[in-house]
């Protein structure tokens, strides 16, 4: 189990559904996770998570600004763990190749301003909030509208995020989680390999202090300067087991 979190703003509500959705389905796969907007995260606790999601809706061709300083204030911490970012943007919502590039080039200047680059990133279809514009922004989405999806009904909203394609995408960060995870935890096979390690380790330290032992008899009881050879070997000059002071040579010599 990942503790995970996803740090999240919104300004009419779909990232905050979209960063619930998530949510559900990170924890219906057994991980802690807290969801919160960006602005009600202290600093000090991003570090204790596992991993992080970062989500924010493209306003007038950008991230919401508390995002963008989120991702900037704590670029290592989220480039040191599994990280994705989720993208949420009328542009994902529409069949157009122009619009896709310009999804992909948005992210594409967060990176290149923030200096992270997001394990995964969601480009999530947003919606169309009519009920929650002013009337300019209405308007301009009325005419959006009538170029793009034909929905210019201003008296109600419309939602365009796919959700089976949020679930997917939140299933698989979860999966990187996990693998990370299985890296960073020693596994039970682990903790054996571990501890068969420690015993050769032990085993070989052993060895050694009775070679030396045994070359310091054939000797006849050493020089007490702490060296020896080891029983049969040739003490040739350059044969590389000899005295301390073969192998690093005084000034004398
Ligand atoms: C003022 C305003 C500007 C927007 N600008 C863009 C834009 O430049 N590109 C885009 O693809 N979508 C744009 N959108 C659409 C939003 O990204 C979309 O409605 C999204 O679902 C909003 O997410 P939120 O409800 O979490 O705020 C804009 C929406 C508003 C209200």
């Amino acid at each position: 189990m990942a503790s995970i979190l996803i740090a999240f703003e919104s300004d009419t509500g779909q990232t905050s559904r979209v960063a619930e959705q998530i949510d559900a389905a990170l924890t219906e796969r057994g991980h802690e996770v807290t969801t919160n907007r960006v602005g009600e995260i202290s600093d000090a606790a991003v570090t204790t998570f596992d991993a992080v999601l970062v989500g924010s809706p493209v306003v007038n061709r950008a991230h919401l600004p508390a995002v963008v300083a989120f991702v900037e204030r704590h670029r290592e911490t989220l480039s040191s763990r599994p990280s994705a970012f989720f993208q949420v943007s009328m542009a994902s919502a529409v069949p157009f190749a122009a619009a896709r590039s310009a999804a992909v080039g948005w992210v594409d200047d967060l990176v290149d301003r923030t200096g992270w680059e997001p394990d995964r990133v969601a480009f999530v279809a947003g919606s169309i909030a009519y009920t929650q514009y002013d009337p300019i922004t209405r308007a301009v989405f009325k005419l959006v509208a009538a170029l793009t999806t034909g929905d210019t009904d201003a008296s109600r909203d419309y939602e365009y995020t796919d959700w089976d394609e949020v679930e997917a995408f939140a299933v698989e960060f979860a999966a990187l989680a996990e693998r990370r995870e299985a890296k960073v935890a020693p596994t039970r096979t682990d903790r054996r390999r571990a501890r068969v390690a420690a015993g050769v380790g032990v085993l070989i330290g052993l060895a050694t202090l009775v070679y030396w032992l045994l070359g310091r008899r054939s000797d006849g009881g050493g020089d007490g300067g702490g060296g020896g050879r080891g029983p049969g070997s040739d003490p040739g000059p350059n044969s590389g087991v000899g005295t301390r002071e073969r192998i690093a040579p005084t000034r004398a010599e």
